[in-house]
């Protein structure tokens, strides 16, 4: 509900106070992913409001990344944790290289998997306008370029870069459809644009400049092996100390415990399958009747979040590590983590 301030100037006080009760975006527009939508969800950027839109990995909570008020409400919106620095998204690659100083082996990268499920972590180039609450005080900025349409119409309508976490209050699910978005957030931003569902389903790959060679900060959306070919080496892996703090235990969490690498579920348990028989009498989802990986991260999130409104415990088959089973592997050993 929108509602003009100045309107409500000239009501009578009991009108006034209703008036400014209804301006406090204590709703949240659901917006389709027409021109109309697009125009409306820029604007509201643009003014510094907050808008869930979608990307081919999962919905991210958009803010003006230049705005250190916007960047702030995200924040706020999330219930994060302040040190977590923000993914910033453009169009395009040579809006990037206004904002960070890439290097050869990340441009390479840029080039090949740009846009897509693949962001990019590099020094901040000292004229970049981007508000110093996006990179916590890091002197790195992370970037990617999304690939999904309304996204990419989205950056190209507001022309300003984007920070976008998931569009999930901190520590939950990651969403991949818009009402998702609306269950962890609805009455805390001012839009989301729905496109539907998510077709990557897992968050991007994040990858570092690091010392001598990239590193890989994050596994996602992009598979590991894809990288290396394109690099022609193994990525370094990530310390022990966290750059990213998307790698604390238990970011990922359902309400649920998980037990992972079960061979079938026990009495009261749930079960996430993996191309698996179903059990008679358990609430059961398979994530790829065909053991397909990239079928079985596009449902991860989703198939999470139904369990566990069923059962206060789910059993979950065994992932192979391969292709995308390492970033799902990795997003399990999160949910399933004690909660600190
Ligand atoms: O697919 C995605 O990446 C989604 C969509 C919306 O783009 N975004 C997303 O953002 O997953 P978020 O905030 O949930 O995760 C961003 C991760 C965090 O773990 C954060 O710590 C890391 O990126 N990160 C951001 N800036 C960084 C930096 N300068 N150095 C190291 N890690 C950084
Ligand atoms: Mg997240």
């Amino acid at each position: 509900m929108h509602v003009n301030l100045i309107g409500a100037l000239d009501a009578s006080p009991t009108q006034r106070q209703i008036h400014i009760v209804m301006d406090g975006r204590d709703q949240t527009e659901r917006l389709s992913a027409d021109r109309a939508g697009i125009a409306r969800a820029a604007d509201l950027l643009a003014e510094g409001g907050l808008v869930a839109f979608p990307t081919e990995t999962v919905y991210g909570l958009g803010g003006d990344a230049t705005g250190g008020l916007s960047v702030a409400r995200i924040f706020e919106a999330k219930g994060r944790p302040s040190f977590n620095p923000l993914i910033v998204h453009v169009p395009d690659l040579a809006t990037a290289e206004t904002l960070i100083d890439l290097g050869p082996p990340l441009r390479r990268l840029a080039e090949t998997f740009w846009p897509g499920p693949l962001t990019l972590v590099a020094p901040i180039r000292a004229e970049a306008e981007i508000a110093d609450l996006v990179t916590a005080g890091l002197p790195t900025l992370a970037v990617r370029v999304p690939l999904h349409p309304v996204a990419q119409a989205l950056l190209t309508t507001v022309e300003r870069p984007i920070a976008a976490p998931s569009a999930n209050p901190s520590g939950r699910i990651s969403p991949t459809t818009a009402d998702h978005v609306l269950d962890g957030l609805s009455g805390r931003i001012a839009a989301v644009l729905d496109a539907g569902p998510c077709d990557v389903g897992l968050e991007s790959t994040i990858i570092g400049a690091g010392e001598d060679r990239p590193v890989l900060l994050r596994p996602g959306g992009l598979a590991l092996e894809e990288i290396e070919a394109v690099l022609g080496a193994e990525l370094a892996a990530r310390g022990a100390d966290i750059t990213a703090p998307g790698q604390l235990s238990s970011h990922y969490a359902p309400g649920a415990t998980l037990r992972l690498n079960a061979a079938a579920p026990e009495s009261g348990e749930a079960w996430l399958g993996f191309g698996s028989e179903p059990v008679l009498g358990t609430p059961c989802l398979d994530l790829s009747p065909s053991r397909d990986l990239t079928e079985a991260a596009a449902n991860l999130f989703a198939y999470l979040r139904r369990l566990d409104d069923q059962s206060a415990r789910i059993a979950v088959a065994p992932i192979p590590e391969t292709g995308l089973g390492a970033a799902i592997n990795d997003r399990l050993h999160r949910a399933a983590a004690p909660r600190s």
